[in-house]
This record gives structure tokens, sequence and C-alpha cells, in this order.
């Protein structure tokens, strides 16, 4: 369920025109409902219910500060991955012990700033980390708490660049050698080992992999217990899919109902990151479109958002719907089926202004004639959109505003010329 929908053959977000906001803000534009963002959260926040668990947003998803600092005033803590995400955490009024710091590569100088802002978890991905971790700590004299974080060993289930629990990835510690690990900190002065976590990609669309991670982490929770460290966390990260294609990711029930049981068996209490399930589908991105053109048989509709915007297209060969903004008469509005035939379109590939082949946001894809200044959306962008937005081609990275009802306020300008030459000015010639 999502807040954009068309009324009178206009797309909305919320109860305001797109194309209001387009002409208010310029293009490319993301654009997000308030109403869809709380929706999600609160979906995963009754489903898991039962559990009462730590919901740390996933900032990585997309960080700006106030769509984290709305989700943190709702509830939510945050999954930090690096001292910048620790920041913006923080900034957006999250308290450190609400926060799970995770990822490979901790520096000590991010473990210490962690440590100082007593964050609730250190996700500890490798034995040499654990032991740097334990330095760090005993340099503060503190006691880091950490979850260790298993790479189950599971069969592929997403893309090969965003599944993380297959053997051979860099994530976590290995499932075969993992105890070794713990028993190597067991008694140790400065680390207190209280959970253990693992992440299993992302986008996910079945419950059987959270299935098969979790049996596998019931046997591993009894293991650790056995050696003397007092296991209170089961962390199953993020990965829930969202509606990218049409109606296909599962509700937030479906994935509770196989977590909740072992959840309760453990004994533990539960923390989940999702990102994309909170975010993704309660943003949109706005291009307009500059030319359209004929080339080598394909048909091309260039507007200005491109590569830079949104990379997950050429990145992923991710299907994102798009739609023109306001779809002329004989058009559905929207499509039900978006691979399908469609009246009144022919197939086109939508591309932006970067100077490379890869920069497509669909290719082939079934779209009417559009005439310069119309605008497109791009559909379930709200997600690793802006946040892997880059400068590519010195385009300024786009604006973002916020609707919430009738109202809408911009929650990033738009980046000028003069942003992108900034750090480089700070450099006396
Ligand atoms: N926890 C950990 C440890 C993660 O690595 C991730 C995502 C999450 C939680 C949140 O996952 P989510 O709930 O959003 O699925 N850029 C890719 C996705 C990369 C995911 C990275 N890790 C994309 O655009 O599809």
């Amino acid at each position: 369920m999502d807040h954009f929908n068309y009324r009178d053959r206009i797309l909305h977000c919320e109860d305001v025109p797109v194309a209001e906001l387009a002409a208010t803000y310029g293009t490319p534009l993301y654009v997000y409902s308030r109403a869809t963002l709380l929706h999600h959260l609160k979906q995963l926040q009754t489903a898991f219910a039962p559990a009462a668990p730590l919901i740390c947003y996933s900032i990585k998803t997309n960080g700006n500060i106030h769509i984290a600092r709305l989700l943190v005033e709702h509830g939510a803590g945050c999954d930090v991955t690096s001292g910048g995400e620790l920041f913006r955490a923080l900034k957006a009024g999250c308290p450190g012990e609400k926060i799970c710091f995770a990822g490979v590569g901790k520096t000590d100088a991010e473990m210490k700033v962690a440590l100082v802002n007593n964050v609730h978890m250190f996700n500890v991905e490798s034995e040499a980390e654990l032991h740097a971790l334990g330095a760090v700590a005993k340099s503060l004299g503190k006691v880091a708490p950490a979850e260790l974080r298993v790479n189950p060993d599971l069969p592929p289930k997403t893309h090969a660049k965003t599944d993380t629990s297959v053997k051979g990835v860099k994530f976590g510690l290995d499932i075969d050698t993992i105890l070794e690990v713990a028993q190597g900190v067991v008694g140790h002065p400065h680390l207190c080992i209280k959970g253990l976590h693992m992440h299993l990609g992302s986008p996910i669309l079945s419950a059987e992999p959270y299935k098969q991670g979790i049996d596998k982490g019931l046997t591993l929770i009894e293991a650790l217990r056995k050696q003397g460290h007092p296991i209170e966390y089961l962390n199953m990260g993020g990965g829930f899919g969202i509606h990218y294609r049409k109606q296909e990711a599962l509700p937030a029930s479906a994935f509770a109902e196989v977590i909740l049981p072992a959840v309760k068996q453990s004994g533990c209490k539960l923390i989940l990151e999702p990102g994309r399930f909170i975010v993704g589908n309660a943003g949109i991105l706005v291009g307009r479109v500059i030319y359209t053109k004929e080339s080598g048989g394909k048909s091309y509709i260039i507007q200005d958002a491109a590569m830079n915007d949104l990379i997950r297209p050429t990145l992923y060969d991710s299907f994102h719907r798009i739609w023109p903004v306001a779809p002329g008469a004989g058009l559905p509005v929207p499509p039900d089926d978006y691979e399908a035939e469609i009246s009144n379109t022919f197939k086109q590939n939508v591309v932006g202004p970067v100077c490379e082949s890869g920069d497509f946001l669909a290719k082939d894809r079934a779209l009417p004639r559009m005439q310069r200044g119309e605008l497109l959306a791009v559909f379930s962008a709200g997600a690793y959109g802006m946040s892997m937005s880059s400068n590519y081609n010195s385009r300024p990275r786009a604006a973002e505003v916020l609707v919430t009802g009738g109202t809408h306020r911009l929650i990033r300008r738009r980046e000028t010329y003069a942003d992108l030459i900034g750090p480089e000015e700070d450099c006396p010639g």
C-alpha cells in the first residue's frame, strides 16, 4: 500500500499533485509520502509486536535526516554501517542506546565514537574486528556489547551483488568457525557477546530463507550459551522485499510467522534492521522529458533523471515501474501490469543525459509517446535511490521533498554548481 495515486488522470502524492511539486522544486525530484513511510513502519511494529522488537531503520537505505527523524519519533532505532551513518542517526535524534553498528570494516576511530555514544550493539563480522573492538573498549575502560554476525551459508536468494548469506561473500563469520572465534573471547573483560546477528540479503520475496537461517541460528545460540556467552538478542537483519513490478512483496506478517516462534524458542529479544520495506515504496523519482529520439531501431525518452540519481537499473538490472505523471486519454491510470502489452504505447528506452550507455532507467518499456516538458514518475525509488546517488558528470544531486496530506516541504535542497566544487575550493592553490 502506498499513497501515490492517480486522481483525474494526474499523479498525486497523498493530496498533492506531483506536477505541482515538479513546478515548485524542479526536476529531477525525489518525492516521499509521510503516510506511506509510517504505514510501513507500523506494519512491522504490528506484525512483530508479540516479540516487542527493537526495529532499527537501516539508514543506508535513505539517510535523509528528516526521514530518519520521523521514523525515530515513531519508535524506530537505527542500523548504521559507517561513522557517517552513525553521525546521521545521532543528528536525527536517535539515542545511542537504539543504534546497532554493522559493517565489515569498522575502524578503531569509528568504534571509539560508537562506544562513547553508548551504542546498543556492535555487529561483529570477523575475528580481527572482535579483538580490535575489545582493545578499543579497553582503552576507554568500557565493555563493548557485541552480536556475532554469522554467514549462515544459505542457497542464493536474490541478486548476486546483494546476497549476503551465501558461502564466499565478505560478510559475517563463517558458520563452521564462528564457535572457535567465540571461544577465544570467553571471559574477555571488555567484550560482552550478547547476541547473534544475520542479514540474509536484500530484497527477499519469500519467508523461507528466514526459516532456514533461524533454524541454524537456534543451534548456534545454544552452543554460544554453553560456552558461557549471555546471549540475549537475535538480530535477523533486514531484507524484506517490496513491490517493484506489481504487488509481489510479502506482508510483514508473513516474515513474522516464521521469525516469531523461533525467537520465542530462543528466549531472545528480537532486533530487526529493515530499510527498503519502510522507505522503498514511499518514494518516487520525477523526471522531465528533454527530448525523444529514434536511433538504431530503438526509441528513446531522454529525461533529466539519470543513473547518477538512481543507479539501481544499471547496477542490478532492477525493474522500476515508470509512468507519465499526467497520462493522456486512452492510457491506463496506471497499468495493472507494466510488463504486458499496453494499448497506445510502444517499446522505449528511458534514459538520462549521462555519457554512458549504461545510463538508463528502463529498457524496452511500454510507454506512450512523450512530449518535451512532460513528466515521468519512477516508482519504488525511496530505497537506495538518493542514498546511492552521485555527482557523476558533475550533475548536482536532486532535491528531496516530503509530502504530508495536502502540504509539502523541502527536506534536501537541490545541490548547486558551487556545491560541486566546494571541497576543491577549500584547498588553497
Ligand atoms: N542490515 C544489514 C546488515 C544490511 O547489510 C542491510 C542492507 C540491511 C540491514 C537493510 O536491508 P533492507 O531491509 O533495506 O533490504 N543497494 C542494494 C541493496 C543493498 C543492501 C545492503 N544491505 C539495492 O539497491 O537493492
